[in-house]
Order: structure tokens, then C-alpha cells, then sequence
């Protein structure tokens, strides 16, 4: 009876705040019809399109140009279909010949540093072929996809990840594999030859995967886009992927608990990390990052830092194919938060991720790690020693 009466209150409640809401909503409409009484077609009076404002900085400029290409309307206009005319242009926007007419285009190209030439000669080269693959990593379809960004000296960095976070499990329905991305250590830089060490290496763990360009810091965006393309291939049905740098210590286990706890739609477009907003690029020629105003203007989309991020596999392939459609850029962090947005998708940040570290009074503690996703940096020996206490049955935070 008391519940019965409870309820017939609330519902009389309910109806009371409907009929305000519709008062509300009809008052709104009808101030909003004066203007427009009449209901003539509203015909602006000046232009109100974005003004085309063609680029100064070599980049922007140069992705602008990619854009049209792929823009339908063009296409139309030159009587093509998109694929017509995306094939038409197809040697241009691939070439892998040094860029003849770079030092006209870009007007201070002979003073940049040597980083920038050797970048922006093969901006347009992309299809670096494999010449160490994994074809059957995903056989088993991986519900984590460990991608550790390293380089081919770093065979001690390489076996801490395998004997501490990165293990290769199949526990239940949960399998993770583990790759490594490496490029190439041209003899013309002078480094010793460890490919016979490389080979020894992938035959008895097999978890590299090499592909034959060079591999420094600018790089590292062809190092993100090959791989994208060969997650597409070979991984396509990876659930969820970490790509990140192999001095860091990942909390595995986290990560599993945190993945497990998503929605279906959550999951599906995840991306999170530790997220740079409202940066541009460096101006200061000392620092790394460095970019000059003669290769890109404007500020950069949020980002994701490039020491570690989590997303899902779905995206990958989203990303893989929207990478066509961006120019290559010399920060590959910024680059995927150059494709996330034009995905129309924004990194989410998590504060699980310490890419900047965590105190230092902290760092010793074991607890500090049982909460966390990532920390950056940490050595192979730390590595271990970290992992190695957090299996400690005995442990409690
Ligand atoms: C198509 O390729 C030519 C060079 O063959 C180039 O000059 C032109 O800018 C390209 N057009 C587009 C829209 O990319
Ligand atoms: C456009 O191309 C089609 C087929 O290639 C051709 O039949 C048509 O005449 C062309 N139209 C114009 C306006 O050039
Ligand atoms: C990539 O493809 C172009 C043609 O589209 C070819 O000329 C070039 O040699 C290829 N590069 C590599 C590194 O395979
Ligand atoms: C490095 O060593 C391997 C195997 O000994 C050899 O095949 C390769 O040509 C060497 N590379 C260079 C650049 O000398
Ligand atoms: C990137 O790799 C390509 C292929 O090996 C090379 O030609 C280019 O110089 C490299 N770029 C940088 C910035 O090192
Ligand atoms: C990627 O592009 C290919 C070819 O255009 C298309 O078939 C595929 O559905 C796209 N995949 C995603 C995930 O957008």
C-alpha cells in the first residue's frame, strides 16, 4: 500500500516536471521563430566558408597538398574517380628517389641540420620491406600485443622485457605476444656489425621484427607506420596493443586488470596515455624536438608521449589506413595524434602512466608500483628487480 502511494507521488512529481520542461521547450521555439517568422530561406551575406589560407612552413604545406589529393571533390573535378586519380599520383606520393626539388621548396634547407635533410629527402618513402618477420605471432588470436620499440644494440634491454613484464603468456582466453621493432644500422654510421648476433637472437626467441631502413630518432615515425601496416596484415585480430619504449617498466598485470574492466564500447576506441595537450613545436635548436618555422607552423593535437600508450586493435587498423592520408613527421608521438584527430578521436590520459617518472623518495618503495601502468626509465637490472618483487606472494601494499 506505502509503496503503491510512494509511487503514484513520484510519478505525479514526474508529470509536474514534464509539463515545466515542455512550457520550457514552446517558449524557447516561439522566441526563436521571431527571428525568422516569415521562415525565408536564410541567404548570408558574406562568405562563410573557411577562408583558403595556402601554407608558408614546408610541411603543412606539403600535408595540404596530400589532402587535396584525397579530397572527392577535386577528384570530381578533374573527372576522376578517387582511385583513378590516388593511383595517377601514385609514383609522386611514394617516391623513394631523394626529393630533386627540396632545396627550392624549402628555402633554408642547406642550413638545417643534417637530421632534417636526411628526413625531408625521403619524406615520401614508405615501403620499407621486412627482413626479419613473425608471420605466425598471431595465430593464436593475441588478446594483448606487447610492440617494444628498441634498436638492434640493445640485445640487454631486449632479455630484461622478456624475463620481467613482457613474457609470452597463454593463461585461459588470455594470450599475449611479444614483438620488437627495429630498423637498421647502415655500415656508412659506423657502428659494429651485430647482425650475426640479431640472427642468433630472433632464432631463439623469435620476436623481432626488422625492417630495412635506418633507425634514428626521425625515424620513428616510419618505425610506427610500418608497424601499423603490419599489424593490419599479420595482427589484424590483435584486441589490444601497447606500443612503447624499452626502457620503461610496464606493470603488466595492471594493465591486464584495467582491460579486462572496459565496456565493449570503451574498448573499442581506446587510446590512453600519458597526453600532451596545447604543446607546439620546439623552437629552441639545443633541444631534440627541435623544429624550425620553415617546416611546421601551428600547434600540435593532443598526443599521447611516446614512451608508452594502450590502445585497441580495432583503432589500429583505423589508424594504419588513416596514415595514408598524413605526411610523415619527424616526432612520432605527435604524428598519431596528428591521425588520431583526423579520426576524429582524442588520447585519453591515464594517470597510471609515469613517463615522467614518480618521486624519488618513491621509487624504492615497491608499493609505488602496484597501482601504476607504466614508469619511465628504468634499466634492465631494475627492470628485473621491480618485476621480480611484485610476484612476491608475501606482498602487501
Ligand atoms: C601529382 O603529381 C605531380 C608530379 O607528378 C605533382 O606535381 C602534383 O603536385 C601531384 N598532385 C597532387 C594533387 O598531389
Ligand atoms: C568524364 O569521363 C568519362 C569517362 O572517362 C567520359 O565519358 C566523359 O565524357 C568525361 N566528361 C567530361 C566532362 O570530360
Ligand atoms: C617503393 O616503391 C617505389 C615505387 O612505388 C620504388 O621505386 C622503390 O624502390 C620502393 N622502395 C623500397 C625501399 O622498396
Ligand atoms: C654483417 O655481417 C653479416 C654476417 O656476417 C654479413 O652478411 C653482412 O654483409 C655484414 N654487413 C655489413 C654491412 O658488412
Ligand atoms: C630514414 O631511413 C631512410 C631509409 O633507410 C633513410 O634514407 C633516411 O635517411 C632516414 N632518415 C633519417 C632522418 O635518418
Ligand atoms: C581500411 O581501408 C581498406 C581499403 O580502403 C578498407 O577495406 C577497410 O575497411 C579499412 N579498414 C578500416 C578499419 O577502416
Amino acid at each position: 500500500m506505502i509503496v503503491g502511494r510512494r509511487r503514484l507521488k513520484l510519478l505525479g512529481i514526474l508529470m509536474m516536471v514534464n509539463f515545466f520542461i515542455y512550457v520550457i521547450v514552446e517558449v524557447s521555439k516561439n522566441s526563436g521563430q521571431d527571428k525568422n517568422s516569415k521562415r525565408q530561406v536564410i541567404l548570408p551575406t558574406s562568405r562563410f566558408w573557411r577562408k583558403y589560407i595556402p601554407h608558408k612552413a614546408y610541411w603543412n604545406k606539403q600535408q595540404q597538398k596530400l589532402e587535396d589529393l584525397y579530397n572527392p571533390i577535386f577528384a570530381l573535378l578533374f573527372n576522376m574517380t578517387l582511385e583513378e586519380r590516388l593511383s595517377s599520383n601514385n609514383s609522386f606520393w611514394n617516391s623513394c628517389d631523394p626529393d630533386p626539388s627540396i632545396s627550392s621548396d624549402l628555402k633554408d634547407f642547406e642550413d638545417l641540420p643534417d637530421r632534417f635533410k636526411d628526413f625531408f629527402h625521403y619524406l615520401r618513402c614508405r615501403n620499407y620491406s621486412l627482413l626479419v618477420d613473425q608471420p605466425h605471432k598471431c595465430k593464436h588470436k593475441p588478446f594483448l600485443l606487447l610492440a617494444i620499440k628498441s634498436l638492434i644494440s640493445h640485445f640487454d634491454r631486449r632479455q630484461a622485457i622478456r624475463e620481467s613484464w613482457g613474457k609470452e603468456i597463454k593463461l585461459g582466453d588470455i594470450t599475449i605476444v611479444r614483438v620488437f621493432l627495429l630498423g637498421q644500422i647502415p655500415p656508412e654510421d659506423h657502428y659494429p656489425n651485430l647482425s650475426d648476433m640479431l640472427k642468433f637472437e630472433s632464432e631463439t626467441h623469435q620476436d623481432i621484427l626488422l625492417w630495412n631502413y635506418r633507425d634514428t630518432f626521425f625515424n620513428l615515425t616510419l618505425k610506427e607506420v610500418l608497424f601499423l601496416k603490419w599489424v593490419s596484415n599479420t595482427c589484424p585480430d590483435a584486441q589490444f596493443i601497447f606500443k612503447g619504449d624499452d626502457d620503461v617498466f610496464v606493470n603488466t598485470h595492471q594493465i591486464l586488470d584495467y582491460l579486462k574492466s572496459l565496456t565493449k564500447e570503451k574498448a573499442k576506441d581506446l587510446f590512453i596515455g600519458d597526453v600532451i595537450r596545447d604543446a607546439g613545436p620546439h623552437r629552441d635548436t639545443n633541444v631534440k624536438y627541435y623544429i624550425p618555422h620553415s617546416i611546421y607552423e601551428g600547434s600540435y593535437p593532443p598526443y599521447a608521449g611516446g614512451g608508452g600508450f594502450l590502445y585497441s586493435g580495432d583503432l589500429a587498423l583505423r589508424l594504419a589506413n588513416i596514415s595514408d592520408q598524413v605526411l610523415l613527421y619527424p616526432i612520432d608521438d605527435v604524428y598519431i595524434g596528428m591521425c588520431l584527430q583526423r579520426l576524429g578521436l582524442s588520447p585519453e590520459k591515464h594517470k597510471g602512466f609515469k613517463t615522467f617518472d614518480i618521486e624519488e623518495k618513491q621509487r624504492d618503495n615497491i608499493c609505488s608500483y602496484t597501482n601504476l601502468m607504466l614508469v619511465h626509465n628504468r634499466n634492465p637490472q631494475e627492470m628485473i628487480k621491480i618485476w621480480t618483487n611484485l610476484q612476491d606472494p608475501h606482498l602487501s601494499c
